[in-house]
């Protein structure tokens, strides 16, 4: 094995942390058995405590050891979309520690579909409990440069897998309840999970839709320090002109190529395919944030359901933009 990974897995066994890549984007990891080091995470993201994380494990053999019901249905989208994109929400067993479920009755469960994070995990041999190696409520490092700049000294050792193909979080399906019930959009889709389970996927809220269960579902969230708006195609030229008119300099993401040059106006054009468009989404906004722009202005995406999951994070990164305190 290589002197990384023995490294690793030692840190994880001391109960401290690692930063790892997904197929989604990077994890900061640690043993999800040991309260004392998934109470670190919260601390080097200054995450309220009261938010559940992810478990990644290496195989979906390990679900019993988390979950203590896993219906067929799990047993289902695991055999379909494990190692993959997919975090399934079922009820957790005892052992599970309380500050791994955020106090819940569910554990948040996935099989990450990276060489890297599987082989980290099957090392391992137990679940790494992981959020996004991000402060909270910034926006997700695809990059294992994101994640040094994001929390610097608070994490031992970034394994640095490169870019990450997906780019965006995964989704997240609740199999706890009554119905499937779709708790955020990403690369696998509700029209791919009905059509596994034979039966509809819910969007809507649950009765207890105030409490935090899924803080991706918080307004503000993946957002940038910069103030970010999302303007409609048609209107996009119109409200270019009126910020360079006052004087900003404007960074703009668009599917279509640059209005006339300006010396204030940064123009990036995004990819025309929605998977395209994640993989890059993330660190075109961390680019945009880190240089001039006093203005982020993002191109509204078709109203259609292939653009569901990146719209979702925009409309997130809109609303939680160009605040300077860490929330
Ligand atoms: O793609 C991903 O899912 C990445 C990579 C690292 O795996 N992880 C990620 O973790 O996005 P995080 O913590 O940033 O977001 C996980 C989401 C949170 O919104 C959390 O509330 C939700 O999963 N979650 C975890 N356990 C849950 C549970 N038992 N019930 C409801 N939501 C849960
Ligand atoms: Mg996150």
């Amino acid at each position: 094995m290589r002197a990384e990974l023995i490294q690793a897995v030692s840190l994880l066994r001391a109960g401290e942390l690692v930063a790892f890549p997904t197929e989604t984007v990077y994890g900061l990891g640690a043993d999800a058995r040991n309260p004392a080091a998934v109470a670190r995470i919260f601390a080097a993201k200054g995450r309220p405590a009261d938010h559940p994380v992810i478990v990644h494990l290496p195989d979906a053999t390990h679900l019993s050891g988390w979950a203590r019901v896993v219906p067929q249905g799990a047993v289902k989208l695991a055999r379909l979309f494990w190692p993959g994109p997919l975090t399934l929400v079922l009820r957790r067993s005892e052992s599970v520690p309380d500050i791994v479920t955020g106090g819940q009755d569910t554990v948040g469960l996935r099989v990450p579909g990276h060489p890297l994070a599987l082989e980290l995990l099957q090392a391992f041999g137990s679940g790494i409990a992981a959020p996004s190696a991000n402060r909270f409520g910034r926006i997700s490092p695809t990059t294992a440069e994101h994640v040094r700049r994001e929390l610097g000294r608070n994490v031992r050792l970034v394994l640095d897998g490169g870019p990450c193909p997906v780019g965006i979080e995964s989704t997240i399906l609740d199999l706890s309840g009554a119905v499937p019930r779709l708790l955020r959009p990403g690369a696998v889709t509700a029209a791919q999970l009905s059509s596994a389970l034979g039966e509809p996927v819910t969007t809507e809220a649950g009765a207890d839709a105030s409490a935090p269960r899924v803080p991706g579902s918080l307004a503000a969230h993946y957002a940038p320090a910069t103030p970010l708006h999302l303007v409609e195609p048609r209107e996009l030229a119109a409200v270019v002109a009126a910020w360079l008119d006052r004087g900003g300099v404007v960074a703009v993401l668009a599917r279509r190529p640059a209005l006339d040059a300006h010396p204030r106006l940064h123009w990036q054009l995004a990819p025309a395919d929605p998977g395209a468009y994640a993989h890059e989404l993330y660190a075109s906004l961390r680019a945009f944030d880190e240089g001039p722009a006093t203005v982020i202005l993002v191109e509204a995406l078709p109203r259609e359901l292939r653009w569901n999951a990146v719209a979702d994070r925009l409309a997130r990164a809109a609303c939680g933009s160009g605040e300077t305190d860490e929330t």
